[in-house]
Order: C-alpha cells, then sequence, then structure tokens
C-alpha cells in the first residue's frame, strides 16, 4: 500500500476525509497524540486498524466525534456526571467509557458492552470528523507497544506502507493520551489518567474513583481498560526509574537538592558501570538536572517546575532512545511534576514497572 503524506489544509483534509467515506484509514493529529483511524461503525474499518498497529483485538478503540449530540446515538444511557463533564471538558482530553448502543458494532469495543467517546479539541481532528460525515474509532497511531506518536514522522516510522494516508499537523500539545473515566460504575473511575487530574473531574462531579490494577501494578489486579494491560510505550532498550524515596520532612529547597544530588549519583553509577560493559546508555532528565549527566548521553525531557512540558516530551525521548541504539536508559522520576501521575504511569510502563529507590 502507499501511504498519502497529506497537510492539514482543507483540501487535503476533504482528501483524507473520501478516503474513511470508503473503508480507508487515515492517521491525524489530536491535542493528546496522533490517531490512526477509521470508520468505527464498520466491522472491517475497525479490523483493518488493529492488523496495522498489530494490536491484539480484545483491546478496544475510542470513538472520536465532534458534536456532543452524537454520544445519544453511540450509547444507549447517558448519566447527569457524563453531560456535566462534557460540558466541562468537550472538547477537550476526556474519553468519557457509556454503554454502547447497537449501531457500535462488537470489533470496534474489543466485544465489550461499553463504548469510549471522545471529542478532540484539535481542528484538523475536528475538521477530519465533519468532513467525513463519520465517527473516527482511532487509538493511537504506533505499531501495538511502540511509544504513541507525537508528530507525523512518528507515524511514518511505524505506519508507512501499512494504511492509506497520514495528515501532518505538526507537533501534539499535550503528548500523552487522554484520559479514560468509566461512567459505567457506581463511581465515576478513572481508567487511565492523563492531563485532566482526579482533581479536575472531582472538582465538577464529587467523588472520582483510580482503578486500583493501575495504582499497584500487580499481576493479580486486572486493568477495567484492556489496554492497560499490555506492556506499552516500550522502547527497545532496558528503561529504569531512579526515584528518591519519600521522607516525612518537611520539603524544602535544601532537601531537594540533596535529593536530586542523590538520584545522580545513583544514576551516574548504573550508567558508569553499563558502559565499562560495553554497552550503549541513555539517561532521561529534566532539563535543570541534565548538567549532573554526561551530556551526549542524556537527553532532556522537559522542565522540572511544569508537568506540561514533560508530557510533551516524553514520547520523543523515549523514540530518540531507540533511534541511537540505547541498551540501557536510566530515568529521573517525574513524580513531583503538575500530572506526575499521568506522566509516572506511562514512564514506569515503559520501564516494565522497574524502578530503584534511593
Ligand atoms: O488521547 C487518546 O485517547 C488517543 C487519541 C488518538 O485520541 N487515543 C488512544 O487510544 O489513546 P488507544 O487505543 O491507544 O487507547 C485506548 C484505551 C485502551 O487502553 C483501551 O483498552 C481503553 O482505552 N478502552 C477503550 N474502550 C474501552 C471500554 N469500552 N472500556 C474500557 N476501556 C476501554
Ligand atoms: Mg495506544
Amino acid at each position: 500500500m502507499i501511504t498519502k503524506f497529506l497537510s492539514d489544509s482543507e483540501q487535503d483534509i476533504e482528501v483524507a476525509a473520501q478516503i474513511l467515506k470508503n473503508g480507508g484509514l487515515v492517521a491525524f493529529p489530536t491535542e493528546t497524540v496522533y490517531g490512526l483511524g477509521g470508520n468505527a461503525l464498520e466491522a472491517s474499518a475497525s479490523q483493518a486498524i488493529y492488523a496495522a498497529k498489530g494490536r491484539p483485538s480484545d483491546n478496544p478503540l475510542i470513538v472520536h466525534i465532534a458534536d456532543t449530540a452524537s454520544v445519544y446515538e453511540l450509547a444507549t444511557e447517558v448519566p447527569e456526571t457524563a453531560k456535566t463533564l462534557m460540558e466541562a471538558f468537550w472538547p477537550g482530553p476526556l474519553t468519557i467509557i457509556l454503554p454502547k448502543a447497537d449501531i457500535v458494532p462488537k470489533e470496534t469495543t474489543g466485544g465489550l458492552d461499553t463504548v469510549a467517546i471522545r471529542f478532540p479539541s484539535h481542528p484538523a481532528a475536528m475538521e477530519l470528523i465533519r468532513r467525513s460525515g463519520v465517527y473516527i474509532a482511532a487509538p493511537s497511531a504506533n505499531t501495538s507497544g511502540r511509544p504513541s506518536p507525537t508528530t507525523a514522522e512518528h507515524v511514518k516510522e511505524d505506519m508507512d506502507g501499512r494504511i492509506d494516508a497520514i495528515i501532518d499537523g505538526g507537533a501534539v500539545g499535550i503528548g500523552i493520551e487522554s484520559t479514560i473515566v468509566d461512567l459505567t460504575s457506581d463511581i465515576p473511575t478513572i481508567l487511565r489518567p492523563g492531563f485532566i487530574t482526579k482533581k479536575n473531574l472531582e472538582d465538577i462531579i464529587g467523588e472520582v474513583r483510580i482503578d486500583p490494577a493501575i495504582i499497584h501494578p500487580d499481576p493479580s489486579l486486572r486493568p477495567k481498560a484492556p489496554g492497560m494491560k499490555y506492556t506499552h510505550y516500550a522502547p527497545v532498550g532496558e528503561l529504569t526509574v531512579v526515584e528518591k524515596t519519600d521522607i516525612a520532612v518537611p520539603t524544602d529547597a535544601r532537601f531537594k537538592d540533596e535529593d536530586s544530588a542523590a538520584v545522580a549519583d545513583m544514576i551516574n553509577d548504573l550508567y558508569n558501570k553499563k558502559k565499562e560493559e560495553g554497552s550503549k546508555v541513555l539517561i532521561l532528565a529534566p532539563e535543570e538536572h541534565c548538567h549532573f549527566y554526561n551530556s551526549k548521553d542524556t537527553i532532556a525531557v522537559g522542565s522540572i517546575d511544569s508537568g506540561i512540558t514533560v508530557a510533551a516530551r516524553l514520547y520523543a525521548a523515549l523514540r530518540e532512545c531507540d533511534e541511537r541504539g540505547a541498551e540501557f536508559i536510566y530515568s529521573e522520576s517525574f513524580k513531583d511534576c503538575e500530572i506526575g501521575g499521568a506522566i509516572m504511569n506511562r514512564l514506569l510502563k515503559a520501564a516494565g514497572q522497574r524502578i530503584i529507590h534511593v
């Protein structure tokens, strides 16, 4: 298959819209990550998405809409909490899970009776949904198991020759996938943390839970979002996170500096050991801490004062590790950033939960 490379101009989005109408697959930018889209109401399009990604077909797809009214066609029940959240956060990086209507094929929902619905705020995504007139089933546009794509080049690396077209809308803004909240349980439950936090949701709808299986990664707990159980986002090299153990003392600036130095010492020890063995090693750190490390083997991942900049760079940094042939990767922790919960969820998954406490 020859993949068409399109811009985000109106004419090009029209070309992409026709491809979707005819059952084809188009990758497109959203505000979170690039999606790999097909007609959500056509079982064959969803099957083609699974094939292109090499994704297990029990892992359901998110249905993207460009109009709140569409929810009432896709879901059989829309509780008040859903209406409140839609009003507050759509269009935007929030996916809600509701009982599915019959028009949504099981191929799209991985066999489940529920459907994940998202109204993205990226103008190219909205334009594509509106022009095509279809609801777009779209997982992240990476090969299954690789880091999600945050640029059209990342999509090309994974999908060239496997899909009909890629719309290039430049680098995305947020860089990690949407927050998923399940509204089919008694208490709304976060199945995947994201840019919209538990606190953001609770400010609007009251008590919200986090799926226990994603807080304490434990093989006996099965996450309710099937995708959360796969080792995901993983670079080829072995990634380990190095973190300071929390201690119950007031955190003033002096303690923080000592903590950073202790983490840096540990990372440098690990780095030196692997280097002596002749391995290719890379280090991930916020820009403020890069000076602790060998600069040619260190990748800056945003600023410690701004979790948003870390999220925006994280997946690109993991892909860069692959490009540079890293066999071992040591990363600082980002748990103290705002949206640290969402960032650490992705980073620890990429690390297969490998973490060293200093
Ligand atoms: O930001 C995003 O959400 C991106 C962009 C492209 O919109 N999409 C995305 O899709 O991250 P994907 O397929 O990579 O992740 C979807 C997650 C998976 O973990 C899947 O198991 C879960 O959503 N999911 C989808 N439908 C579900 C359902 N009915 N019940 C529980 N989990 C569901
Ligand atoms: Mg994904």
